[in-house]
């Protein structure tokens, strides 16, 4: 990143706590994974055993060490439990661009989780970080991630055709961005 990260960054709302994943919080990252309701639309088949769990929170240390992302936990504060991830990854550094990503447990769907954990970090994003562009790449299909970028004023610049094989077939992504001229 611009600004190497020494060190990760935390942000607590009034619900949530967005912190670095710790080895333990690999029983309720395969908890989150292993539901088919949550990976439908991401790149991978549900988990099946803890072991893919793990790999997942070495990505989440690796990206962030090589500074080309940051994976935050959601945990609720009241339950001490983690129920979703959001982060950046794949930073262009001379362009000044990052993805974003993000899901969440089915039981906390509809309730404005996602959109108040992404004002967040998106916000960090424009200002600490000094990106320029934040996009995401969305299969049309899911609506709710759809809905939830465009309540967070990104723009649909168009879809990529058949831009990825994923689980057997060819899938289209919509790519979704904000600049920062709009956000600021
Ligand atoms: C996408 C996802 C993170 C949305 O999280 P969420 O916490 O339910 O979203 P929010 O409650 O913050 O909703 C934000 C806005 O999007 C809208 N929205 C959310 N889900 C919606 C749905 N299914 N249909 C229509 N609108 C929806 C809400 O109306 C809300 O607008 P508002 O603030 O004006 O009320 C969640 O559905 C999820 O984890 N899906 C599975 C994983 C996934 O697909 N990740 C994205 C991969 S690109």
């Amino acid at each position: 990143m611009d600004l190497p990260l020494a060190n990760f960054p935390t942000f607590e709302t009034i619900r949530f706590h967005l912190r670095r994943a710790v080895v333990n919080d690999c029983h309720d990252l395969f908890e989150l994974y292993s539901d088919e309701e949550v990976t439908r639309y991401l790149p991978f088949t549900p988990f099946i055993t803890i072991d893919n769990a793990i790999d997942e929170l070495n990505w989440y240390d690796t990206i962030f060490k090589e500074q080309s992302g940051l994976r935050w936990v959601i945990e609720d504060v009241e339950f001490k439990k983690v129920i979703g991830t959001c982060g950046f990854l794949n930073y262009e550094k001379e362009h000044h661009r990052i993805e974003i990503g993000y899901d969440l447990k089915p039981s906390y769907w509809g309730k404005g989780v996602m959109k108040e954990a992404l004002q967040c970090i998106i916000h960090f994003a424009f200002t600490t970080m000094k990106m320029n562009k934040i996009e995401a790449k969305v299969e049309p299909a899911n609506q709710a991630s759809v809905k939830l970028l465009e309540k967070l004023n990104f723009y649909k610049e168009g879809v990529l055709r058949q831009h990825e094989f994923e689980k057997g077939k060819y899938v289209d992504l919509a790519i979704l961005s904000i600049l920062r001229s709009e956000y600021m």
